[in-house]
């Protein structure tokens, strides 16, 4: 292949899928593991779609020889899956499930075993229910504590092999879309509640970077994972500009200030106040949030462009049209451009040391084809204009250290239940069997030339 016609990335760049364990591994009630507040919501009727739940899911837990074979095909060098915390303390604190511990065992030697790093997430939304019942679940300052001493139990056990860990995913989500919008588990609606969850989440995240780095040794790595999204005001108004900075405080800044910078920005703080919304924050929760870490971990699926309602509240919106646009099967308008500009501004501003795409990928609605493929071909130009727009901001500085797609296989979307599909892999619900699509051939393609075919 003619070399100069590729987009060629950096020879460190690390080529991964990413997955999380309630949405894939299925076994909910097996070897010990306890509840967690997603088999309670999707026990409750009309919560999620078809009253679907991670009961059974993609049965990975099972599987897990099959899907480590299945990346070993796919031609990554990195994977990236999350730890259930039920599985390791059912009750959420006490009690450890020696039977838990033991399967993240064995999954992470079959990763190792077929020359693949392992990024562990500690946090992706599977909170032991116990700790919700009695406690009041983030919303508490035992369940930092908790946490703490979870990710001390599970990186004692693996820390030797996994070097990469992401305290939590996306903050934003665990905080609000679970405890105001009440889309996700545990499905309030108490706007309070989320400013403190954020909180919570972020003092949980700076209390276990020392905890990780002393557990996994001088080769470890530790960050975290922010779902960011690049705000954009629909016209020059002055109303459309303030709401697009407010929005940009309330899923931007409000995480990436205080871990990057030491404390929460002002204009936020501010109007926390007139809404009295403001979290309690004790003395040096700051500075433990701001503890130094290697890497940030972006999730990229949008944009939000934001008009102003008239007359409405700061940060009251009206959705717009953009003509032309393509959207995915969530309603996710198609915007790489913003992965770029995201990546710069947040270079600029913040100067991580490191940047991954932890999560970037598109949900359509795949069948098989008569000849037994899926021909994926909306979500393999998803993912190649992103990436094209990556690597453009990678010739701009950016410190770019690899990028996973979002996800190895079809799995459980959440309050979507199984009706969207993000995988590389399709899965066949019903056979369990999985058909590589052809975003995933062409991947493996990417992943093994470290680039592609401009
Ligand atoms: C992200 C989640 C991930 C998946 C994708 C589509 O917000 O981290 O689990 O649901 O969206």
């Amino acid at each position: 292949m003619n070399r100069s016609s590729m987009i060629q990335f950096p020879d460190s760049f690390r080529w991964g899928t990413a997955t999380a364990s309630y949405q894939i591994e299925g076994a909910a009630d097996e070897d010990g593991r306890g509840k967690s507040i997603w088999d309670t919501f999707c026990a409750t009727p009309g919560k999620v779609k078809n009253n679907d739940s991670g009961a059974v899911a993609c049965d990975h837990y099972h599987r897990y020889p099959e899907d480590v074979e299945l990346l070993r095909s796919m031609g990554v060098n990195s994977y990236r899956f999350s730890i259930a915390w039920p599985r390791i303390l059912p009750q959420g604190r006490g009690q450890v499930n020696q039977a838990g511990l033991d399967f993240y065992d064995r999954l992470v030697d079959k990763i190792l075993a077929a020359g693949i790093e392992p990024y562990a997430t500690l946090y992706h939304w599977d909170l032991p229910q116990t700790l919700q019942d009695e406690v009041g679940g983030w919303n508490s300052r035992e369940t930092v504590q908790a946490y703490v001493d979870y990710t001390n139990i599970i990186s004692q056990r693996l820390g030797d092999r996994v070097k990469n860990w992401i305290t939590h995913n996306e903050p934003w989500c665990t905080a609000f879309l679970s405890n105001e919008i009440g889309e996700h588990a545990p499905g309030y609606h108490d706007p309070k509640i989320a400013w403190q969850v954020s909180h919570h989440l972020l003092l949980s995240h700076g209390l276990v970077v020392p905890i990780l780095r002393e557990n996994s040794g001088p080769e470890a790595k530790v960050g975290i994972t922010l779902n960011l999204t690049p705000v954009y005001a629909a016209t020059d108004s002055e109303a459309d500009k303030l709401a697009a900075r407010f929005h940009d405080g309330r899923s931007n800044r409000w995480f990436l200030d205080p871990i990057f910078k030491g404390q929460y920005p002002a204009d936020m703080l501010e109007w926390l106040n007139t809404q009295g919304y403001t979290p309690h924050i004790e003395d040096g929760d700051a500075e433990i949030i701001a503890r130094p870490i290697d890497f940030l971990g972006i999730n990229y699926y949008m944009r939000n462009l934001v008009h102003q309602k008239d007359g409405a509240p700061l940060g009251e919106t009206e959705r717009v049209e953009i003509p032309g646009a393509e959207y995915t099967e969530m309603g996710w308008e198609v915007y790489s451009e913003g992965i770029h500009d995201l990546l710069v501004r947040v270079n600029q501003d913040y100067s991580p040391k490191k940047i991954y795409i932890t999560e970037n990928g598109a949900a359509y609605a795949d069948t098989v084809d008569s000849d037994g493929h899926v021909h994926d071909e909306r979500r393999l130009n998803y993912i190649r204009e992103h990436l094209r727009q990556i690597h453009r901001a990678i010739g701009e500085g950016v410190p770019m250290a690899g990028y996973f797609a979002w996800s190895l296989m079809d799995n459980f979307e959440w309050a979507f239940g199984y009706e969207k599909r993000f995988g590389l892999v399709y899965v066949d619900y019903p056979t369990q069997q999985r058909i590589i699509k052809d975003s995933g051939l062409w991947y493996h393609d990417v992943a093994t030339a470290n680039g592609f075919e401009a």
